[in-house]
């Protein structure tokens, strides 16, 4: 099974229609898509990315299948989550998407990065509710690509988050997939 496949079916184990969620990266909305159909009809799929296009793309995506009215959509680094969708008392957030790197196709200089990633993954953590669930996909192949992913693991160890890794096979470059689930108590 590949990772993304894996990630989808840990998150839809998690989230219910009327729940929201976030695509912190939303690239070309494949994983908006995921998501809308999970909390339709009336949730709410919040994708923040730093491209236009990708945006564009992903209210496309979702316009075609009829979950327009789901989507809400942010221009800018995901390390401003907070300042796009305000406190934990106003956001009921159950899961979040994290798919690093950069757009298939589109330019390899917009690329997530250790810093951002990070300061994201802490607020996000911060907002979303006891029982949800953090999917972070990094990708080792490209330059930066394993920094980002120790950095994830680091952040992960220091705040104690409750993680399971998964690699996409043996190889060191593999995909890696690190799924973040907020204990209940927290
Ligand atoms: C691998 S793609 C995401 C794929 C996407 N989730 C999908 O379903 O098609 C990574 C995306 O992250 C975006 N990105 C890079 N840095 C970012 C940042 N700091 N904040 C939000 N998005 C960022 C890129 O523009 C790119 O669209």
């Amino acid at each position: 099974m590949r990772l993304v496949e894996l990630a989808n079916l840990k998150i839809q184990e998690v989230l219910k229609p009327g729940d929201s969620c976030i695509d912190a990266t939303a690239g070309n909305g494949h994983d908006s898509l995921f998501l809308a159909k999970q909390v339709s009809p009336n949730g709410k799929v919040y994708a923040i990315d730093v491209q236009e296009i990708a945006l564009a793309n992903t209210a496309q995506k979702l316009a075609a299948h009829g979950y327009s009215n789901l989507l809400s959509t942010f221009h800018g680094s995901h390390s401003q989550i907070d300042k796009f969708l305000g406190s934990k008392e106003e956001v009921c957030l159950m899961a979040a998407m994290f798919n690093l790197g950069y757009l298939p196709g589109g330019n390899r200089q917009l690329v997530t990065s250790p810093d951002s990633t990070t300061t994201a993954l802490a607020k996000t953590y911060k907002i979303i509710r006891p029982g949800g669930i953090i999917s972070v996909l990094c990708y080792r192949g490209h330059q930066g690509g394993t920094e980002e992913s120790n950095a994830v693991l680091e952040i992960c160890q220091k705040k104690k988050w409750q993680i399971e890794k998964i690699p996409g096979n043996d190889r060191d470059h593999s995909p890696l997939l690190i799924l973040i689930t907020k204990a209940r108590m927290d």
